[in-house]
């Protein structure tokens, strides 16, 4: 089995999830790349593809790869958001992600909580559209952290089982 990370990050949060997803698949072969980087995708057996969560969805670089993906790719979906987790707010973004594309095979989602800097909260706040998650936001200080790593660690774990076991 062949296993593709890649991800879009802008402040290092969805890297750090990435880096731990990689970290603890344990299959033949795996690559984890920047998601402007991939070259070839027809390889893998499975796509683990993260993003941060923007504006309730998905940044459109993100968008736009998960549309391309060939029929039938097999994909597990992480993404880090600084409203809480679990949250309506965070939820309706992977609901997004995983209705980009009808032809894939969504395997799962994983969530988790990164923090956004101080100076670009205060920025965003101005904007009435951002107050809903920028005020909850507030509280992801420090994520994502070792349990947050933890969890997407097994997330990596469960997916790789399931790519494995689905025909
Ligand atoms: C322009 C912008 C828009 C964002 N919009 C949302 C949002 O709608 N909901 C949310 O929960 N977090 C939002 N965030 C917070 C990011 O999703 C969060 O900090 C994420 O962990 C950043 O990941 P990165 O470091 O990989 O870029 C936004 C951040 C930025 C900079």
């Amino acid at each position: 089995m062949k296993a593709l990370v890649t991800y879009f990050s802008q402040t290092g949060n969805t890297e750090k999830v990435a880096r731990a997803i990689y970290d603890a698949i344990e299959t033949a072969e795996k690559d984890v790349v920047e998601i402007s980087n991939v070259q070839e995708i027809d390889d893998y057996d499975v796509v683990f593809c993260g993003f941060p969560v923007h504006a309730h969805s998905v940044p459109p670089k993100v968008e736009f790869f998960i549309a391309g993906l060939p029929e039938g790719t097999k994909v597990a979906l992480f993404g880090t958001h600084g409203s809480l987790r679990g949250g309506e707010l965070a939820v309706q973004a992977f609901y997004h992600a995983i209705t980009i594309s009808p032809k894939l095979r969504i395997l799962g989602t994983f969530g988790c909580r990164g923090k956004v800097k101080h100076s670009i909260l205060e920025a965003l706040m101005k904007k009435p559209e951002n107050l809903a998650w920028a005020t909850e936001a507030q509280g992801a200080a420090g994520h994502p952290d070792r349990a947050d790593l933890e969890d997407a660690a097994r997330f990596a774990r469960t997916m790789i089982t399931k790519a494995r076991t689905l025909k």
